[in-house]
């Protein structure tokens, strides 16, 4: 199953109720959460991430790009949110907070920049519900995708299956028609888009060619 979930970081903030009715067709919406510290931009936080569950029905998977996410996240486990996703570098314990999620009712999930090993979530596979693996340095849309980062993907997702864990894996950053089939290849299932949807004007027609490249 793949699951396409445009990032909102490239859509027209002013025009944010619009760039999500076109992305009515996505299997869940990306927003991005970031606050200068964790990583060098600055996009908005809770009361944006609210207004947002209020006028859209796709699911709202919260990519929090912030320092202190022990304190912060459990406040975005909000109606409308299916999944919060929290730094590794950034939690002082991950496990305590990924239950905290849970136990507010939204899937928790983990994510590793480019530099982070996998193993310390291989240790608490159950914990998760969502491993993301970044395939650019946070911050910024429109790099390059970082092929190098395929081995971890294939390293949760063997893990998991021995295992018996359900575990979504989450791919972003530099995600296209050419770079989906690769990651989809090495075990992702959830790809996060946002250059490659909103930097065109045929947004349904990119989710679907995305769609189509990771179902060859
Ligand atoms: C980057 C963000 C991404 C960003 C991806 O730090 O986490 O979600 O929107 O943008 P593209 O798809 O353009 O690489
Ligand atoms: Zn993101």
């Amino acid at each position: 199953m793949v699951r396409i979930h445009p990032s909102i970081l490239s859509a027209d903030f002013v025009n944010l109720e619009r760039d999500l009715e076109r992305i009515r067709d996505a299997d869940g919406v990306h927003v991005d959460v970031m606050d200068a510290h964790f990583v060098p931009n600055l996009t908005f936080g809770l009361p944006m991430v609210q207004r947002i569950a209020e006028v859209t029905e796709l699911p709202i998977d919260v990519h929090l790009m912030i320092d202190d996410p022990d304190t912060w996240a459990p406040q975005y486990a909000i109606r409308g949110v299916e999944s919060v996703t929290f730094h590794a570098e950034a939690t002082n314990d991950g496990v305590a907070l990924a239950r905290e999620l849970r136990a507010r009712g939204t899937r928790a999930a983990i994510a590793l920049k480019p530099g982070t090993a996998v193993d310390a979530v291989l240790e608490h596979l159950t914990e998760f519900d969502m491993v993301l693996v970044m395939t650019v340095e946070p911050g910024f849309g429109g790099q390059s995708f970082m092929a190098d980062m395929m081995p971890k993907l294939v390293e949760l997702r063997s893990r998991a299956d021995e295992a018996g864990v359900e575990l979504a894996l989450q791919v972003d950053g530099g995600i296209t028609a050419d770079t989906l089939p690769i990651a989809a290849a090495a075990g992702a299932d959830v790809f996060v888009a946002g250059s490659a949807v909103y930097g065109h004007d045929d947004v349904a027609a990119r989710i679907a060619a995305l769609r189509d490249a990771g179902s060859l």
